[in-house]
Order: structure tokens, then C-alpha cells, then sequence
């Protein structure tokens, strides 16, 4: 029978063989962050509408099409959030986070929601581990914040990275680069595609992105923003590429790099991953020295990025499996009411305990223990000492009850849970 619901358009299930590769990826990077001193932060997944407009900006694709807005009760327009920064930032100023040594290192994690066309590694229900430094200019965040990212996908295994690294600039210098720019597609205006044409006052950075072959070509000889940094700005960005070098991060200089929200100024980063085809950037980010400002607060340059956790499982292509259980326990008759206070037993000592719970034959339990994936098989007899099967050598030995945790923990190995574990950080 086919199912009568399916999961809304561009949003999924993540199914327990699938959570591993989740679960890994969330680890890795909350052990990273927080021993680099990146505090967690949690803010609500809704907002109002008017902070994702001012901060993501009015022009993006992002804020004219593809937010989840909606009205509350009271009349209040209310959106899904699409990105983290604006919502950090809105928490850094009404938690008063500039009285706090600067500058702010927060980190956050979880779903995110944007109404796109969904793809391969593109929907309208996502995940992201956001970072952000508030409050420090200092070029070491920029280097920082890019290190950790590359190490991150270094320590996860992800193949086929590559760093795209640009710089927009400080505002005046943008001003400026972008008349020019906007005077240069002017006197092109016939190469361009209608779309581009159109944005020309509004968005001209858009023609870089652009796949239109006429387009292209007159961005090929288009004024670019790295030739147009200020003195201040420049040696900024020297200084980044300097440490990056020293940290042993390779990139690729992109000149036209655009991202697709408005705050940025100065550094800006992209990384990419071959194996993921169109929609290859895995993360990214930058400066957005004027947002804190925009929203209210004192000036207070920042930084930071968000790597989409989708784009990294597809990228690491893991085989998933559900965690399993250290043992299984296989009861027959009598012992059946045993087999629970074992159970209940065992994981109240903080042990990953299993039964059965389908009244199968001893024989369907111990095929049950195969397919969960258990270390250990603990078969309780009618009256007997409880034999402990080793599920990988087949190896069977009588146990003595008050020995039994003892003798888990020893087989305790990865990919059987042995010890509960805490509860993954989304
Ligand atoms: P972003 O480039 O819009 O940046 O998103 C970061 C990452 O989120 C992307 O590289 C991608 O991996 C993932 N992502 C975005 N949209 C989708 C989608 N529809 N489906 C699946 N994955 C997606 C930001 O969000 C900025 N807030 C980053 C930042 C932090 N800048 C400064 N601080």
C-alpha cells in the first residue's frame, strides 16, 4: 500500500542507520569548538522576519524567495530561520555579550530552513554547525576560523576540499568598486543576459555567478574588488593569507568569490568538494564588521562561518548502521521476566543493553542479536548459569552474574555502544 503522507517537499527523514555519520560529524565538531573555546549557543528556529531582512539583506535570493514566513497569533510576522548569524548576533546584543571579554566565541547546530528547489544536497529542511567570533578584528580570527573549518573536514575525512578565499573589502572601497563595476556592465549591457541586466543596480556582484556564455565572457574582463581594496583593507587580507600559509592551508585566490548574503566585508571563504557536483560548497563564510552596528549595537567587527552537515555526510558517502547494543539478551520460559531486569539492570550501570521483544524462539533471538549488530549474546537458561556468547568468534562461556559488567566492558569496542551515550548535540 503506498503511504497516503510523505515528508514535505525538499525535507527528509534521517533514519537510525543514517544517524553515525550525523552523530560523527556533530562530535568531531563540538570536541573541536569547545576545546578551542567556542561556547554553544542555542536561539529559537523562528525570528522575526524583520531581523533575516536587515541583517541577510533585502536584495538576496534568500530574503525575497526563499523564507518561511508566516503570521502568528497575534499578528506578528514571524520566519523560519534560513542562517544562524543574524540570530547570534541578535543574541549577542540582548544578552548585553559586549560587556563579556571580546571578543564572543559561539557556536551553534541545528535545522535550518530555506525554500529553494530542492536537489541533491539542496533542501528546505538542512543542518548546520555555525561558528561566530564577535567582537575582535583582529586578522588571527580570520586565520582561526579557517583553520578550524579545514581541520574540521580534515579530522571527518572528507576528500576533494578545496578553499576558495576572497576579499569584499570595507564598505567605501565596496562603494566605490561597485559604481565601477556597475559603469563597466553598463557599457556591456548588450552581453548580458536579461537577468543579469536587470540586476545591475541592484546586485551587479550577481554577473559573476552568472552561467550565461555572453555574460561570462564580459566578466572575464570585469574590474574586480581584490584590485580595489583599500590600504588598511589589504593589508588585512595579506596578513590572513600569511597565516593561512603558515598553518599549511592551501587556497585558491578568488577574486570574484560572492556569497549569497549581503553582511559581508572584508574576508570572505567558500569550501568546496568535488565529489558533491553542483551544489559543492560544504561551508563558508566571512567578516561582517557592519551587522552588529546594523542591528542596533555599537560598532563591533565579527567573523565566522556555517558548514552544512548534508553536504558533508553525502561527501564522506558512509555506509550507515544503527548503533548497536554491547549485548543482547536471549531468554526463554521462565528467565523471559529475567531477561528484563537484566536488561534494566545493565543499563542502569550505564551499559547498552538489548532483549527481545517480538516472543521469539531462542533460535530467532540469537538471529536477532546477529542483526543488531550485538558484541555480546547473554543466554539465560531455565535454572542454568548465564552463558555469554561472543558474537564475532562464536566463543561461549558459562558467567558468573556478579562478574557480568566487568566482562561487557572488557569487549567493549566502537562499533558496539557500550556505554550510554550522551545525547547527540542538534
Ligand atoms: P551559507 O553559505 O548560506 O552561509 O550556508 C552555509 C552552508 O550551509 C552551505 O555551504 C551549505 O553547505 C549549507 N546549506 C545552505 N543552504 C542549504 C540547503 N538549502 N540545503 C542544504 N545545505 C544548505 C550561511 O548560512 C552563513 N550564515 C555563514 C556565516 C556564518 N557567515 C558568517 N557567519
Amino acid at each position: 500500500m503506498a503511504a497516503k503522507f510523505k515528508a514535505p517537499r525538499g525535507t527528509f527523514d534521517v533514519l537510525p542507520e543514517q544517524q553515525p555519520v550525523r552523530r560523527r560529524i556533530e562530535r568531531t565538531a563540538r570536541e573541536m569548538l569547545e576545546a578551542a573555546g567556542y561556547g554553544r549557543i542555542d536561539t529559537p528556529v523562528f525570528e522575526d522576519t524583520e531581523l533575516f531582512a536587515r541583517s541577510v539583506g533585502e536584495s538576496t535570493d534568500i530574503v525575497q524567495k526563499q523564507m518561511f514566513t508566516f503570521e502568528d497569533q497575534g499578528g506578528r510576522s514571524l520566519t523560519l530561520r534560513p542562517e544562524a548569524t543574524a540570530s547570534l548576533c541578535r543574541a549577542y546584543l540582548e544578552h548585553g555579550m559586549h560587556k563579556r571579554a571580546q571578543p564572543v566565541k559561539l557556536w551553534a547546530s541545528g535545522p535550518f530552513f530555506r525554500h529553494e528547489r530542492p536537489q541533491a544536497g539542496r533542501y528546505r529542511q538542512f543542518s548546520q554547525i555555525d561558528v561566530e567570533v564577535i567582537g575582535s578584528d583582529s586578522p588571527l580570527v580570520d586565520a582561526e576560523l579557517i583553520v578550524l573549518l579545514h581541520d574540521l573536514l580534515a579530522e571527518l575525512g572528507v576528500e576533494g576540499v578545496r578553499l576558495r578565499l576572497g576579499s569584499l573589502g570595507s564598505p567605501g572601497a565596496r562603494l566605490a568598486y561597485l559604481e565601477e563595476l556597475r559603469a563597466y556592465l553598463r557599457s556591456h549591457e548588450r552581453d548580458l543576459s536579461k537577468e543579469v541586466r536587470e540586476r545591475i543596480e541592484v546586485n551587479p556582484l550577481r554577473a559573476f555567478d552568472a552561467d550565461h556564455e555572453g555574460t561570462r565572457k564580459v566578466m572575464a574582463e570585469a574590474p574586480t574588488m581584490l584590485d580595489h581594496l583599500g590600504d588598511e583593507d589589504a593589508e588585512h587580507f595579506a596578513t590572513v593569507r600569511k597565516l593561512l600559509e603558515r598553518e599549511g592551508v592551501a587556497y585558491d585566490l578568488d577574486p570574484t568569490l560572492v556569497r549569497g548574503l549581503d553582511y559581508y566585508t572584508r574576508t570572505v571563504f567558500e569550501f568546496e568538494c568535488e565529489r558533491l557536483g553542483t551544489q559543492s560548497g560544504l561551508g563558508g563564510g566571512g567578516r561582517y564588521d557592519g551587522l552588529i552596528e546594523q542591528l542596533g549595537g555599537q560598532p563591533t567587527p565579527a567573523n565566522g562561518w556555517a558548514l552544512g552537515v548534508e553536504r558533508v555526510a553525502l561527501a564522506l558517502g558512509e555506509e550507515g548502521r544503527a548503533p548497536a547494543a554491547l549485548v543482547f539478551i536471549v531468554a526463554e520460559g521462565e528467565a523471559r521476566d529475567r531477561a528484563l531486569a537484566l536488561a534494566t539492570e545493565l543499563r542502569r550501570a550505564g551499559l547498552a543493553a538489548d532483549l527481545d521483544l517480538g516472543d521469539r524462539a531462542v533460535k530467532g533471538q540469537m538471529k536477532q542479536a546477529d542483526r543488531v549488530g550485538a558484541r555480546y549474546a547473554l543466554i539465560l537458561e531455565d535454572g542454568g548459569a548465564p552463558v555469554l556468547r561472543d558474537m564475532r568468534s562464536g566463543e561461549q562461556r558459562e558467567i558468573e552474574p556478579g562478574r557480568l559488567a566487568e566482562e561487557l566492558m572488557r569487549g567493549r569496542s566502537e562499533d558496539a555502544r557500550g556505554l550510554r551515550e550522551e545525547p547527540p548535540v542538534s
